[in-house]
């Protein structure tokens, strides 16, 4: 069949709009017809060709959320008609890791998603007879995409599916690193570096964990005004001290944080998340993801005088067993979502959302097929 998806053919070109052929699902799989999708920042890291598993020409997006429309043999999980949240971290239920109880990177398929294919080695993308290469197994910049049985999450169908996409990725990630990475306990105090959708979704997950004091810490003081809605307690902006920034807050807190988390992806504010945290227990955890070969440093004493340095992607969730209690929470109110849709557009505008999130404007640009 034909589907109409936004293709990235080579690293730092805008993507163009194409109708591409898709092939039905094998074996083991599922063809979902995506509602939204919302463009996070791994797929503009894969766009600006500094992924080192970044392959070309592929259908990237991996924030999506969609109607299941046509399962492949063998499939027992997912009916026809299930809403669904696509998964790039999967969640086998077979594999060491997922046996472990200990982490949630299922290594089912890791091998061949990482090449951008199929778990069978093959792409069910193409045009003009011409393999296109999927991404982190979603591709939900496609109406249409086949996943993987194993990489959709089964949600809620009272959801709205142009608002929980976004906790296919971003929300998620913040949130679940605070209750699945760190485990804040109530009364902690919690630091934030970087108030973009994945800071702004640790504070949410801090006021879940009920933390007494969440402290957040952005360059742009027009982050602060969102984080104080959700729950932040103290705003602070670097520029504005002479002291580095990890001094600060430990002056602030009477010796540092309980738990703190990194949601920029520099290697810089890494260290800093870790030293302001209190001696003999703080910790801190990383989400924000460095450029490819960057590397963290600290001094050894920091780890010796009792901090932890941690980190955790998909916010630790396992996607099966785990995200739908999230889509219920969000149903519920406890979890906020429709507050991060800064903007919405169809599928032809979405290199204006590489754009805006390029320029700072953008919480999540949300694209609705
Ligand atoms: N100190 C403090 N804040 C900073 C700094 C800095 N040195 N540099 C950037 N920031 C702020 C930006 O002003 C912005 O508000 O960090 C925020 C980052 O937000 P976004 O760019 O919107 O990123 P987000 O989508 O939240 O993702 C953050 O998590 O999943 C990863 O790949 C993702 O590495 C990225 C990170
Ligand atoms: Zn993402
Ligand atoms: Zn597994």
């Amino acid at each position: 069949m034909k589907t109409r998806a936004a293709i990235a053919w080579q690293a730092g070109q805008p993507l163009t709009i194409e109708e591409v052929d898709l092939e039905g699902p094998k074996a083991g799989e599922v063809m979902v017809k995506l509602s939204a999708t919302g463009v996070c920042h791994t797929d503009t890291f894969t766009l600006s060709g500094e992924d080192p598993e970044g392959v070309f020409p592929a259908i990237l997006g991996h924030e999506g959320a969609g109607i299941v429309v046509e399962v492949g043999e063998g499939v027992t999980s997912v009916s026809v008609g299930d809403h669904v949240i696509p998964l790039y971290t999967p969640e086998c239920g077979t594999c060491k890791f997922c046996l472990s109880g200990k982490t949630n990177l299922c290594q089912a398929i890791r091998a061949t998603q990482g090449q951008g294919l199929m778990p069978d080695g093959t792409s069910r993308f193409s045009l003009n007879g011409k393999p296109i290469f999927h991404f982190m197994g979603t591709s939900t910049f496609s109406e249409y995409t086949v996943l993987p049985e194993i990489a959709v999450a089964k949600i809620n169908k009272a959801a709205p599916l142009d608002k929980v996409c976004l906790l296919g990725c971003g929300i998620t990630t913040g949130i679940g690193a605070v209750l699945n990475t760190a485990k804040v306990e109530p009364g902690s105090t919690v630091a934030v570096f970087g108030l973009g959708g994945v800071g702004l979704s640790v504070i949410q997950g801090a006021v879940l964990a009920k933390a007494g004091r969440i402290i957040a810490i952005d360059i742009n003081d027009d982050k602060f005004e969102m984080a104080k809605l959700l729950g932040a307690t103290d705003c602070i902006n670097p520029k504005e001290y002479d002291a580095p920034i990890q001094d600060v807050i430990i002056d602030l807190t009477d010796g540092g944080v309980d738990y703190s988390f990194e949601a920029i992806g520099n290697t810089q504010t890494m260290r800093a998340a870790l030293e302001c945290c209190h001696k003999g227990w703080g910790e801190s955890t990383i989400i924000g993801v460095a450029g490819a070969g960057q590397e963290i440093s600290t001094r050894p004493f920091q780890l010796v005088t009792g901090r932890v340095w941690r980190g955790s992607a998909f916010g630790g969730v396992k996607g099966r067993t785990q995200l739908p209690d999230y889509v219920d929470q969000y149903l519920q109110g406890e979890i906020k979502i429709d507050e991060f849709v800064t903007h919405t557009m169809p599928l032809e505008d979405i290199n204006r959302a590489f754009d805006l999130m390029h320029e700072g404007e953008s919480i999540r640009s949300v694209i609705l097929f």
